[in-house]
């Protein structure tokens, strides 16, 4: 596919006004009471960052945010399609709101992000759950604000599936979750169409933010006090090439990195195919950079490597593999590896299992293959049975805890930095996570969190550690 360059363009001075008018019609119809909007996000840190978008343009047009749905004027899902499950999920909540709106009839009901792009879910929405008012996909986000005043206004139904997926759009007011921990999307969509991914489908093609744009949101996010900052992109490694002036992602994340302060840089995520020995000497001279890289290799066999269309092989993933141990001291490597992938013999399953044997990562995401409606792997014959599929599965699984295991008991005694993240709720203990991506747990005052520590490792309990301050 030929790289065009893509221009960036700013939110509409109408989307500004339609903001407006929203809070103005909401604060005569709730008496002067701030409206309450309900958000749910399914999936991954594009959604997140997504969904983050929409809060930003919501408390824009003069809502408050609940955690309780029965007191919400507006509920809104942000869905995901990577897999049938979290289809399966958004389908059950949703027809879960059927009562919620008997009760509450003028609550308005919306579903966005992913799945809303499949032209069959929107259809079936539209059909079976006729309480849903309102229903837009990802390259809508952008006139959210008039979408939403026009099924306040009219009282119509509003369904919106957008086709505008070689646009950026900036300026769009952002009201994020955290305080200290942040995500900073430095690009959307993706090319790579590999054969069982509905995401190129949903998200569009691949586009870039401008990296002025983006060093001037991180100097924003490090001076608003923001620790743990991960950009975002589905193959960050091709960040810049539909830039006017191409830069590469090495040269993005040096740039970041030079920006002072006391902060962790992460990304997500690295494509192995084009995951380049200059990105991993970024990463070992980086001084913000954390030395962890999750580099997803979905099968250890090349000849399903080849069926998923990933345009890598098993020995080019070791090399890099391998490079980034060398260059990066005690690097942490993670992965995604899809299981059960049509075709797929128990022959080519036990060279994943062997891969991960010899690349001891400390911790996985594995996923059985779920067929994808349009895409080239929904349709290749695909005989092994699901409970033999689910055997693997729990095989890999059983071979993973070994391996974290054995990798969380050699770091006992080591002094970590670690983030104290959260306080856990059961014990009062604290959530604390290293550099590296690995959980800590240690006894401390809740004052602690949104602060950089050093923990002492004292014990490994499977692939969590425990520690003292
Ligand atoms: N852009 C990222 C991943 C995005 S989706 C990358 O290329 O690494 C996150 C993960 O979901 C993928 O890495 C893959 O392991 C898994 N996945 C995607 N589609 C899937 C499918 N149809 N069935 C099972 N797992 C899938
Ligand atoms: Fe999906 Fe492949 Fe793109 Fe990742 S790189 S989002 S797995 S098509
Ligand atoms: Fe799901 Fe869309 Fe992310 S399909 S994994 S929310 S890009």
């Amino acid at each position: 596919m030929s790289e065009t360059t893509i221009k960036a363009q700013q939110l509409s001075e109408k989307q500004s006004e339609f903001m407006q008018l929203t809070a103005e019609i909401m604060e005569i119809r709730k008496r002067g009471e701030k409206p309450l909007a309900f958000i749910r996000t399914y999936g991954c840190q594009q959604n997140v960052a997504d969904s983050e978008k929409i809060k930003g343009m919501l408390a824009q047009s003069g809502f408050d945010f609940t955690d309780s749905p029965d007191d919400a004027d507006f509920i809104l899902f942000n869905t995901c399609a990577v897999r049938e499950h979290a289809e399966d999920r958004v389908f059950g909540n949703v027809g879960a709101l059927k009562n919620l709106k008997r009760r509450h009839p003028q609550i308005l009901i919306a579903l966005c992000g992913c799945m809303m792009e499949e032209e069959h879910v929107a259809n079936r929405i539209y059909n079976s759950f006729p309480f849903v008012g309102l229903v837009f996909g990802t390259h809508s986000l952008h006139h959210f604000p008039e979408l939403l005043y026009r099924s306040l206004v009219d009282g119509k139904r509003v369904f919106e599936r957008g086709n505008d997926d070689k646009m950026i759009y900036e300026g769009i007011p952002v009201r994020r979750d955290g305080t200290f921990k942040g995500w900073l999307p430095i690009m959307y969509g993706c090319n790579n169409f590999c054969t069982y991914c509905i995401v190129p489908y949903v998200r569009g093609r691949e586009r870039s933010r401008e990296k002025d744009v983006i060093l001037s949101e991180a100097r924003e996010m490090i001076q608003g006090g923001f620790k743990d900052i991960t950009l975002l992109g589905q193959n960050v490694n091709s960040y810049g090439k539909t830039l006017e002036n191409p830069v590469t992602f090495a040269e993005l994340i040096r740039e970041i990195d030079a920006i002072d302060g006391d902060y962790w840089l992460r990304f997500m995520t690295s494509h192995p195919k084009d995951c380049s020995k200059e990105l991993i000497d970024a990463i070992a001279g980086g001084t913000h950079i954390s030395k962890h890289l999750h580099l997803p290799f979905q099968s250890g066999s090349d000849r399903i490597l080849k069926a998923m269309n990933r345009y890598y092989d098993r020995k080019k993933y070791l090399e890099t593999i391998r490079y980034a141990k060398e260059r990066i001291d005690g690097v942490s490597l993670t992965s995604d590896i899809i299981v059960g992938f049509p075709g797929e013999t128990y022959e080519d399953f036990k060279q994943t299992l062997s891969l991960i044997r010899e690349v001891e990562f400390t911790s996985l995401f594995t996923f059985i293959f779920s067929p994808r409606k349009g895409t080239p792997a929904e349709k290749y014959d695909d005989p092994i049975p699901a409970e033999e599929k689910s055997k693997w599965f729990q095989e890999l699984l059983d071979v993973q805890e070994e391996i974290a295991a054995k990798r969380c008991s050699a770091m006992v005694g080591q002094t970590e930095r670690v983030l104290i993240e959260s306080v856990k709720e059961k014990t009062g203990e604290l959530n604390a996570r290293t550099g590296g991506n690995i959980i800590v747990e240690l006894e401390g005052s809740p004052d602690l969190v949104g602060t950089f520590q050093n923990a002492k490792i004292t014990q490994a309990r499977n692939w969590i550690l425990k520690g003292t301050l």
